[in-house]
């Protein structure tokens, strides 16, 4: 699937609806994600960022609208025949187990697509975890633990990576570290797709934006065109 500039689309979200329970959650949300591209989803508390990623990965029970995958429609679609059109999850709670160590952690997840990551090529593009490989989930600092996160889904082979607010309660040099560790994915040829609430940090490293506002889009923005329109995207974070 090629968008009309010819680029290849790997993600596109239509008219996305999600629910829990009774309560509607998202209201149609309209996006897509490009091969190559790092694009972030912005906005409130609440406004349904997670969901929106959930929805994709097929962890949210009740969704409506139309969501497709490397040109497949994922509706019906459980989450493992999901994870094997090549898109991971990070979640924002990481996911790190506590009892087991950093390369334990590493090889949970099973290789579901040709190209999965081998464990020693994860180390050379993470050194410090191969500095850490023995040390148990509870020994990492959070920044360590978003590294395993991040680390531990190339394993899978997806090349779409979903990454819920990778920088929350990193500490400003961690959060650079994070930043140049997403650069360098996507100079390898991976695909991004991340939540962020620190927009300094987004719009240094995503190429475009969307801002979800009370289950819809917003908003849709480019990196080039933040320093022209920044009180508008400013005034609809919050900021
Ligand atoms: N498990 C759940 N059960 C019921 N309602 C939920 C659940 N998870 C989220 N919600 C509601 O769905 C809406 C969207 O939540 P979501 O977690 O997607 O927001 P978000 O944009 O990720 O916010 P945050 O920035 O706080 O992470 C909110 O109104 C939230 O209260
Ligand atoms: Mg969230």
């Amino acid at each position: 699937m090629t968008d009309a500039a010819g680029a290849k689309v790997c993600l596109q979200v239509q008219g996305l609806e999600g629910f829990y329970g009774e309560t509607q959650a998202l209201h149609g949300v309209d996006f897509e994600v490009r091969e190559g591209e790092v694009v972030c989803l912005l906005g409130r508390n609440g406004a349904g960022k997670t969901t929106s990623l959930r929805a994709i990965v097929g962890l949210l029970q009740r969704r409506r609208g139309t969501i497709t995958v490397n040109g497949q429609s994922t509706t019906g679609m459980p989450a493992e025949r999901i994870a094997r059109l090549g898109v991971a999850y990070c979640p924002e709670e990481r996911g790190i187990f506590a009892s087991l160590n950093v390369e334990e952690n590493l090889l949970l997840p099973p290789v579901l697509m040709p190209g999965g990551m081998p464990v020693d090529e994860i180390y050379r593009l993470f050194p410090n975890l191969l500095q850490r490989r023995t040390s148990p989930g509870t020994k990492l600092s959070g920044g360590e633990q978003q590294m395993l996160a991040i680390a531990r889904i190339l394993r899978t082979g997806a090349k779409l990576l979903l990454l819920d607010e990778p920088t929350e309660g990193l500490a400003p040099v961690i959060v650079e570290k994070i930043g140049e560790t997403i650069r360098m994915l996507q100079k390898r040829g991976f695909t991004i797709l991340m939540v962020e609430q620190n927009f300094r940090f987004a719009s240094r490293v995503a190429d475009r934006f969307y801002v979800i506002e009370e289950g819809r889009v917003a908003m849709q923005f480019e990196r080039d065109a933040i320093a022209a329109d920044r009180a508008r995207i400013e005034a609809i974070l919050g900021l």
